[in-house]
């Protein structure tokens, strides 16, 4: 017979557990949490030199519990950003479909006009839009994303993260069973209401990433099940009919970006973002358009694994190759 699964409860207790010991070993560390459910400032270390083993393990465990964690006062050179991510795991290319910095094709360049952000038309805007988990178009979405930030606007521009194993939580347990059964199509797209300029179509069909993933997430380190709705990719929930899909998922996105499952973060030059794209997603500010000033952030992403649902089934690629390391990548 199978044992039982461990309570949510019991997961949050391991993972505060295996953070506390972590910071047993690395004293000079701190570890301040921004909100109820996610988020935390580290201090005490510089991001610059390499970790020592206790540090990266501290890191992982504040990463892990908190789901995002920051660091201020980290000026970083691109070099310096991609080391200090090495320590966490394989860096994929920068980004799949956008693109890299040249000369480093493990940095996404974050810039305020990106080829990401280029389409036309009236986005239907809603609380949800623009909320995404990176990359949940692939096959094996990223395991986790770095950014750092170096062109800072004096007001505005802002980060927010939402805790989507906490998101799932909330709901109901007959909703909790009626979703772990289901998957969904995620697929790059603009938002609901706009249209493609040429250029992100071109890019988008040069690489056509389209994957089928469960919509509750086993996570592969912590056991926890997350609401793998990301936003911005899953356009449909296979196997139901069309209303029954838009309406369901415009329930769940809604409840997802619900304000006390997130966290908000003002950024300053030298501060880092380093979040668990398992159990997330985020949202880049919109304000910034409202303003002149310039917004600039550098991304890398670790490798990561193809999604497990809670049922054991993995995603299925519908279209394009699982993201690779950078060595492995043709780029
Ligand atoms: C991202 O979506 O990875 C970027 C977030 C931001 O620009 O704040």
């Amino acid at each position: 017979m199978n044992a039982p699964l461990p309570t949510p409860q019991a997961l949050a207790l391991q993972l505060d557990e295996r953070l506390r010991q972590a910071l047993a070993r690395t004293p000079q560390l701190s570890v301040a949490p921004q909100s109820a459910h996610i988020g935390a400032l580290v201090g005490g270390v510089d991001l610059r030199q390499p970790l020592s083993v206790d540090e990266v393990a501290a890191i992982r465990a504040a990463l892990l519990r908190w789901k995002v964690v920051f660091f201020r006062d980290q000026h970083l050179s691109h070099a310096q950003q991609i080391a200090f991510s090495r320590q966490f795991g394989e860096l994929t290319v920068g980004h799949p479909v956008f693109g890299h910095v040249e000369g480093h094709p493990e940095l996404y360049s974050i810039a305020k006009h990106r080829k990401a952000n280029r389409h036309t038309g009236d986005a239907e805007h809603r609380p949800w839009t623009g909320w995404h988990t990176d990359v949940t178009a692939a096959h094996n979405p990223p395991a986790a994303s770095i950014l750092r930030g170096v062109t800072i606007p004096p007001y505005g521009g802002d980060t927010q993260w939402t805790n989507l194993v906490a998101a799932y939580q909330a709901l109901s347990a007959p909703l909790q069973q009626f979703l772990q059964a289901l998957r969904g199509e995620h697929r790059f797209a603009p938002p609901a209401g706009a249209v493609a300029t040429d250029e992100y179509r071109d890019l988008v069909q040069a690489r056509p990433l389209v994957s089928e993933h469960p919509l509750v997430r086993v996570h592969p380190e912590t056991g926890e099940q997350a609401l793998f709705a990301s936003p911005g990719f899953l356009k449909r929930i296979n196997g139901l009919a069309a209303r029954e899909s838009k309406v369901l998922l415009e329930f769940l996105w809604e409840h997802l970006v619900r304000s006390e499952f997130t966290v908000r973060f003002k950024w300053e030059p030298g501060s880092i973002a380093f979040w668990d794209n398992r159990a997330t997603a985020h949202v880049a500010p919109n304000d910034i358009f409202a303003l002149d000033f310039d917004r600039q952030l550098y991304r890398t992403t670790l490798v990561g694994d193809v999604p497990v649902g809670v049922d054991g089934r993995s995603s299925t690629a519908l279209s394009g190759d699982p993201v690779l390391a950078v060595h492995g990548a043709a780029y």
